[in-house]
Parts: structure tokens; C-alpha cells; sequence
């Protein structure tokens, strides 16, 4: 008797589970690269969220054994698996959301940029595919340098005449997750309502954490900002070194590509309080891209909150200034690679 209530009460806390997620769901999201350090928990994350019905992994190998794996957890989305070039088609057609962290990572004394030479490539060629197959998506950036694979993915669209900006994204959302937890923890604050808004780009100096603006109001002494500035900076480096050749940031980035999803998701399912950091398009002069708190709504970013910029500390405003060279380059170098292309 025991064991049959024990039973009962097992089938009924399932069905209440079932019960919560099923009803929501309905968008199709396409992981390309989700065998990876990153694509596998981002699936597994993405594989529990409610408003999703389909889930595609797409990977040049091993990606069946994952999407096997997942496809037994029992939420609403249909897991479905493909590899290699011939595939990638069928990955994306009706895809709402594509996230891309197909690439490779840093290993210690490595710049992101220097991944330029690899990840270039492989970023071309997957949104060359989003463009034919999936133009109306949601286009997640992860591959690093993100200052520089977004302006590429932008020339792709462009090229193939589907380039709408708004539906554009490099994931910076990972330096905002820092950013909270770091100063969460300096200032003893809680954690869930600490929010700071991270500007620019991301790679070093370009990332732009704006404590001045975190929310709810926090006062920093002037080392602070210096010390915290810095770590969040260098929070990626931290992790490379950590893991010491074994690859970069994988958990804490597929925890923030799925907040970023849920977001985008949300905001496609007609939310209108959504609002997230992503380096999109702007209107600043010389930099056509800069991370910035954007609103996003059904149809991508609604409104870049520009007013993030007006009344910096002196701080910020030199920091600002100091990462308009390299950001401009990064982008730019992004441009003419596939300018020169044959
Ligand atoms: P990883 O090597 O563990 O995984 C990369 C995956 O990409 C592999 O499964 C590989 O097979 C796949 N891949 C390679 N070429 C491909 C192609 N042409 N098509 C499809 N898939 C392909 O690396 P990772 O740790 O998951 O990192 C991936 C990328 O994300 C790196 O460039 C890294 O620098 C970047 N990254 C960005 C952020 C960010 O904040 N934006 C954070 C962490 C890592
Ligand atoms: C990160 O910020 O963790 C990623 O960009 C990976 C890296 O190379 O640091």
C-alpha cells in the first residue's frame, strides 16, 4: 500500500509538471554547434524551458547521442538531432530563434581574437544557411570574437539581402551575470534584484560594466569600481586560466544563451517588459555595433535605451572613450573579412 502511494503521488507530481509546461508551448529553437562545451547544457537548459515545442541540434559531429539523451526528459519539446553540412538545412527551416556557439574556445595566453581565424569561417557559414533557410529568426551570436563575428553574420545577411538589424545579437548576456553576481557579492546586496547594465563590447577593456546605473542603487568607493571593473573584465580570462587548456566559460555562458532565449522567447510570445544587454546595431557614431540594454519585443529590439550613456561618472566616460579604438577595429575587421573574400 505504501509503495502504491508513493506511486500515485509520483504519477500525479509528473502530471503537474507536464500540467505547468505543456500548454505554452509552441517556438522552435535551433542550437547550431550544441555538441559542444556549451551547446550541451545551453540544450539541456533550453530542453526545460515551457514555451518551446522544438528543439534542433545541429553539430559537424556527436550531436546524436546528446539529442537522444535529452529527448527523454519529459518536457514539451520534440528533441531532433543533425550532423554535418547536409543537414544544416533542415536544422534550421521554421526556426524562430537560432543561438551559434559553434566554434572554438581560448586556451591560457590567448586573446579572443585570436579564434578570428577559425571562428570567422564557421560563423559565415552557418548564418550564410540561417539566411536561406530561417531569415525571420532571432540570430544568437556566441562564437568569439563576438566584436567581430557580428559585424561578419551582418555582411552575410546583408549580402543576402535579409539583413534586418533588429533580429541581429551578439550574447553579451554572460558579462551582465558577472557582473550582478561580483557586485552582489562586494556590496552584500541580493543577489536576484542586483542589476547592472554592461555596455559596449566583449572582449577586455570593451566590456563596460556601468555601476553607476545598477539597479537597485548601490554607492561604490572609487577602488571598488576599479576592483570590479577589472574583474568583470577579466572574468573570462579567469575561467580560461581555471580551466587551464581545457577551454573557456561553458556552464555559467549556457546558463546566460538560455536566459537570453527565454528572453527572446518571452518577447516573441507578445511580453512587452523584456529587456536584456546584446550587442546589436547602433546609432553611435564610427561604432555600427555596441552592446547596449535593449527592449525587445515580437519583432527583436523595440528600443535601444541610449539614456544608459547620458550622466556617466568621469570613471565610465574615459573607460568609454578608451574602448572606442579597439572596439571599432574589431568590428571593422569583422567588415572586411568578408569584403576580401574571393
Ligand atoms: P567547444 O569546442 O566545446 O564546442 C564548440 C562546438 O562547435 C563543438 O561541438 C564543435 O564540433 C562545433 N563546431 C565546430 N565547427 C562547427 C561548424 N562548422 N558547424 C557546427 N558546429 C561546429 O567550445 P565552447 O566552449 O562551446 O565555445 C564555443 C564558442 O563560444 C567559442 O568561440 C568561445 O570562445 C565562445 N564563447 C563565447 C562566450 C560569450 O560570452 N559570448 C562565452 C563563452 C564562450
Ligand atoms: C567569456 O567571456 O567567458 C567568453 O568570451 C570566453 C572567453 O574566451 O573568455
Amino acid at each position: 500500500a505504501l509503495r502504491q502511494s508513493f506511486a500515485l503521488k509520483a504519477q500525479k507530481q509528473n502530471q503537474n509538471f507536464q500540467y505547468q509546461l505543456q500548454p505554452q508551448a509552441s517556438y522552435k529553437v535551433t542550437v547550431l554547434g550544441a555538441a559542444g562545451g556549451i551547446g550541451q547544457p545551453l540544450a539541456l537548459l533550453v530542453k526545460m524551458s515551457p514555451l518551446v515545442s522544438a528543439l534542433h541540434l545541429y553539430d559537424i559531429a556527436n550531436v546524436k547521442g546528446v539529442a537522444a539523451d535529452l529527448s527523454h526528459c519529459n518536457t514539451p519539446s520534440q528533441v531532433l538531432d543533425f550532423t554535418g553540412a547536409s543537414e544544416l538545412a533542415d536544422s534550421l527551416k521554421g526556426a524562430n530563434v537560432v543561438v551559434i556557439p559553434a566554434g572554438v574556445p581560448r586556451k591560457p595566453g590567448m586573446t579572443r581574437d585570436d579564434l578570428f581565424n577559425i571562428n570567422a569561417n564557421i560563423v559565415k557559414t552557418l548564418v550564410e544557411a540561417v539566411a536561406d533557410n530561417c531569415p525571420d529568426a532571432f540570430i544568437h551570436i556566441i562564437s568569439n570574437p563576438v566584436n567581430s563575428t557580428v559585424p561578419i553574420a551582418a555582411e552575410v545577411l546583408k549580402q543576402k539581402g535579409v539583413y534586418d538589424p533588429k533580429k541581429l545579437f551578439g550574447v553579451t548576456t554572460l558579462d551582465v551575470v558577472r557582473a550582478n553576481t561580483f557586485v552582489a557579492q562586494k556590496k552584500n546586496v541580493k543577489l536576484i534584484d542586483v542589476d547592472v547594465p554592461v555596455v559596449g563590447g566583449h572582449a577586455g577593456i570593451t566590456i563596460l560594466p556601468l555601476l553607476s546605473k545598477t539597479k537597485p542603487s548601490v554607492s561604490f568607493t572609487d577602488e571598488e569600481v576599479e576592483q570590479l571593473t577589472v574583474r568583470i573584465q577579466n572574468a573570462g580570462t579567469e575561467v580560461v586560466e581555471a580551466k587551464a587548456g581545457a577551454g573557456s566559460a561553458t556552464l555559467s555562458m549556457a546558463y546566460a544563451a538560455a536566459r537570453f532565449v527565454e528572453s527572446s522567447l518571452r518577447a516573441l510570445d507578445g511580453d512587452g517588459d523584456v529587456y536584456e544587454c546584446a550587442f546589436v546595431q547602433s546609432d553611435l557614431p564610427d561604432l555600427p555595433f555596441f552592446a547596449s540594454r535593449v527592449k525587445l519585443g515580437k519583432q527583436g529590439v523595440e528600443a535601444l535605451i541610449s539614456s544608459d550613456l547620458q550622466g556617466l561618472t568621469e570613471y565610465e566616460q574615459k573607460a568609454l572613450e578608451a574602448l572606442k579604438p579597439e572596439l571599432k577595429a574589431s568590428i571593422e575587421k569583422g567588415i572586411s573579412f568578408i569584403h576580401k573574400q574571393p
